[in-house]
């Protein structure tokens, strides 16, 4: 049976928008969008993966709710999320002429909704867009808040914009083919939510675990909706990240910095998050705001998802610490660390780069 259709609204004052949460629902996404008061043109980008699993029911759905649809296939990976791609987007809107009421719709992971999150940013100066998140970490992440970015070759998601979606339509339903191990990459999401945010989250992620490993989808709709719930509701507070939007950073200022000195290579971006959460949650007891029991829990969690928790053997602590000092969040030499107080807390705490290096060394030993 379909689980029933949850809908999380993320309210923004005029730019409020819908997450509409549910399973096998891609043909009804036309219907969905007619409501919505679109031009008679959009255009739909997927990466080719994605295409080659989705873009038939999602494009049958839009053109029999009467939308002359453009097609843009971009090649799939993180290294395509450049001005390249952009590029091409831009040159299929001017020759399919879409116009101001026109929408974009990203169809895939959150390369392809980050990429043509920005083109619609850009283009005649902003128009609408519908995120179609395929990934379970789009699903619970990079589809809901607006954030969209291009990388440039110094760095990730240097060039972006804020521009928040007019509709996110999730299938869970889409995560079956998703490989095992994305699937698992975007559970380091989920937990993390119910870390900063939701113990009773959390101990539902430990009592379904098996169930969502297996891909359940009334489980994976409860978890995806609750996980969309919190990310909406920070994002509300905070839409531009002056301050309480951070607290989604637990376990990223690590994990960030993991990821940068092993190159993008080694680990999938919730793995990296993984061992992040595992080494704040560490420093959160360190630090005597955490309790050990609940760190444990944590630990426990993100291993049993069959996520890595420890800091792999050859990364050398002074690299990684340089990293976080380059990255955006430090303030005054020093880092705006997010620390758990417990599961479903968090606070902020101004660490300096030596003192989080003595700390991960405390816990390596
Ligand atoms: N905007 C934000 O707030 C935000 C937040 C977090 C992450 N991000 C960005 O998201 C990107 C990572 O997103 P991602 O992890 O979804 O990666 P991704 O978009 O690269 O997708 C991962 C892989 O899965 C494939 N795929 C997607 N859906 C599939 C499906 N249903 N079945 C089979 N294969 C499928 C893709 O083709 C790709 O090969 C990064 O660029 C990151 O910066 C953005
Ligand atoms: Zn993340």
């Amino acid at each position: 049976m379909k689980p029933a259709m949850r809908t999380i609204t993320v309210n923004l004052g005029e730019r409020s928008y819908p997450i509409h949460v549910g399973e096998n629902n891609l043909a009804e996404l036309g219907e969905a969008m007619r409501g919505a008061k679109f031009g008679p043109r959009v255009a739909i980008v997927a990466d080719a993966n994605v295409a080659d699993l989705y873009l038939k029911p999602v494009e049958g759905s839009l053109r029999r709710a009467g939308f002359a649809c453009e097609v843009i296939v971009l090649p799939a990976g993180e290294e395509h999320k450049n001005v390249d791609s952009l590029t091409a987007i831009y040159d299929r809107l001017i020759a399919g002429r879409l116009e101001r009421g026109s929408a974009l719709v990203a169809l895939g992971g959150g390369v392809v909704g980050d990429v043509t999150g920005f083109a619609a940013a850009t283009y005649l100066r902003g128009i609408a867009y519908v995120q179609v998140p395929t990934t379970l970490l789009a699903q619970v992440d990079s589809s809901v808040g607006g954030k969209t970015a291009v990388n440039h070759r110094e760095g990730k998601n240097l060039i972006g914009a804020f521009h928040q979606p007019r509709l996110v339509w999730i299938d869970v339903a889409a995560l079956r083919s998703l490989p095992k191990r994305e699937l698992v990459a975007g559970l380091a999401e989920v937990i993390k939510y119910g870390v900063i945010a939701d113990g009773e989250l959390f101990c539902r992620l430990e009592e379904t675990l098996d169930e969502l490993l297996q891909v359940n989808s009334e489980i994976l709709a409860e978890v995806v909706a609750a996980s969309c719930a919190i990310k909406a509701g920070v994002v509300e507070q905070d839409e531009r990240e002056s301050d309480v939007r951070a607290v989604l950073n637990f376990g990223h200022t690590v994990g960030h910095a993991l990821e940068a000195v092993t190159r993008y290579e080694k680990f999938l971006h919730g793995e990296a998050v993984a061992i992040g959460m595992v080494q704040a949650a560490a420093i959160s007891v360190a630090e005597g705001v955490c309790d050990r029991p609940s760190f444990e829990r944590i630990r426990r969690l993100v291993a049993r998802a069959g996520l890595p928790v420890d800091l792999p053997a050859d990364v050398e602590l002074a690299e990684l610490v340089r990293h976080m000092e380059v990255d955006k969040k430090s303030a005054a030499g020093k880092i705006k660390f997010v620390l758990c107080e417990g599961i479903g807390r968090t606070r902020f705490h101004a660490l300096a780069p030596s003192e989080i290096a003595a700390r991960l060394a405390e816990k390596a030993n």
